[in-house]
């Protein structure tokens, strides 16, 4: 259940420091991540925005030189922990990417391929997760005279609601987007930014985006990071209008170096 509590957050980052190997990717982070609507990390390239997206579901595990101090706490309880399950973490906090990565197989198996491996054998319920995935991923009309064709027949943004709809199939409760309209036009984007509108009433939502625009136009909050530090967060229209830190207004009116 979503809470109805201003201070319900879904994370809770505290002290939280992250290497590879040597090289410290970032430091001291602590933030605590709304589960109401959409929080977005902006700051230049390198400063850290996708590792820490990737350290809330635990994708960096699969960096071998990645090793990480501190407390992600989700829904209170740290996800770092031995006794957490990564397949069931990352069931519950679903992932999409830069660059639209559906499989090379058919559209209906795309979407159906998450429930089944969690479980899910019959075949009318499948039917159901799938349409209900597509619909809503926003795609449902534009494929579903063509389940059976390849996934990698579709146009970018076609594919990228795609991967939305297969992160939806095992019903999460948090997507983290890296970036996920960079690769795609206008049009695509425009459709991506309004779906995530609708998502943000049913889902927590973090997403990474290098345009300051559409962090403006689609989140409710924003963090600005810097060299792997956290600058700051805040609701978006103060982060755009009057932020607390310097820094951060340098980058957000361009006079970053
Ligand atoms: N797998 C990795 N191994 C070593 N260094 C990495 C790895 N991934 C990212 N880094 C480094 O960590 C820093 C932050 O990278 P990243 O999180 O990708 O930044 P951003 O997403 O903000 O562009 C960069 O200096 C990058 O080179
Ligand atoms: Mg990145």
């Amino acid at each position: 259940m979503k809470g109805n509590f201003m201070n319900d957050y879904k994370f809770s980052i505290k002290n939280m420091n992250l290497f590879y190997g040597d090289f410290q990717a970032l430091k001291n982070i602590n933030i605590d991540l709304n589960k109401e609507g959409i929080t977005a990390l902006i700051g230049p390239s390198g400063c850290g925005k996708s590792t820490f997206l990737k350290s809330l579901n635990r994708m960096n595990d699969l960096v071998e030189a990645c090793r990480i101090e501190g407390e992600i706490l989700l829904d209170g309880a740290d996800i770092y922990k031995n006794s957490i399950d990564v397949y069931q973490l990352r069931k519950r906090v679903g992932m999409v990417f830069q660059k639209p990565n559906p499989f090379p197989m058919n559209i209906y198996e795309n979407v159906a391929y998450g429930p089944k491996t969690h479980g899910i054998k019959d075949k009318a319920k499948l039917d159901e997760i799938v349409e209900t995935s597509l619909k809503g991923a926003f795609i449902w009309n534009e494929v579903k005279d063509r389940l059976k064709s390849s996934a990698l027949g579709l146009s970018g943004g076609q594919q990228q609601r795609l991967c939305i709809a297969r992160a939806l199939a095992v019903n999460p409760e948090v997507l983290l987007m890296d970036e996920p309209t960079s690769a795609l036009d206008p049009i695509a984007t425009s459709k991506i930014e309004d779906l995530m509108q609708e998502l943000k009433k049913k889902y927590t939502i973090v997403i990474v985006t290098h345009s300051m625009q559409q962090a403006a136009r689609i989140s409710d909050e924003t963090a600005f990071f810097l060299l792997g530090e956290l600058i700051e967060k805040d609701l978006t229209k103060k982060i755009f209008t009057t932020p607390f830190n310097k820094k951060t207004e340098d980058y957000i009116t361009g006079r970053f170096g």
